[in-house]
């Protein structure tokens, strides 16, 4: 697996480093965020967004668990799932969500934060993303991006 980290000393840095991130993104992957309350997961999505050309208001979608967003790339429409699982009871609940129609769609991107909470029942990442708060300065965060699409290949 392989893994980067960076460090980032603001709110538009993550958000400039999601934005770099999401070139990487190929339809179908799937994107966990984990990560405490405010460490940064909807700072980065926003990047992401932005780099997608989304013009949808990007926020935790905490109530409504799923937002749909409209975005592009080479002129090619590409739809973004941005989940938030943090208000999740119980797993049981991802069938109403219709979370598997979601996560194994291959013709769209889907972002999950507080991932963690699907437990078994996300067993397709393609990529990790760890946040980490800084105890020394509350603007610094700590970011690991994991690559599991690698694990394919060795
Ligand atoms: N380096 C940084 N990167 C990202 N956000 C930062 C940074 N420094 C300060 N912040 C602030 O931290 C907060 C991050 O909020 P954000 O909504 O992205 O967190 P979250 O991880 O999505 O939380 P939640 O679990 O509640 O959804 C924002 O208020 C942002 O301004
Ligand atoms: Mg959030």
């Amino acid at each position: 697996m392989k893994k980067d980290v960076y460090i980032t000393k603001s709110e538009k840095e993550t958000i400039s480093l999601g934005a770099e991130f999401a070139e990487r993104l190929t339809l179908g992957d799937v994107v966990s965020f984990t990560g405490d309350l405010g460490a940064g997961k909807t700072e980065f999505i926003k990047g992401i967004c932005l780099n997608f050309k989304v013009q949808e208001i990007v926020s935790s979608p905490t109530f409504t668990i799923m937002n749909l967003y409209n975005g592009e790339r080479k002129n090619d429409d590409i739809s973004i799932y941005h989940l938030d699982l943090y208000r999740l009871n119980s797993t049981n609940e991802l069938a109403e969500i219709g979370f598997d129609e979601c996560v194994y769609d291959e013709k769209s991107i889907k972002l999950i934060e507080w991932a963690e909470k699907a437990g078994t029942k996300l067993d397709k990442v393609d990529y990790k993303i760890v946040i980490h708060l800084n105890d020394e300065d509350e603007d610094y965060r700590t970011i690991e991006i994991f690559n599991l699409k690698e694990n394919e290949n060795n």
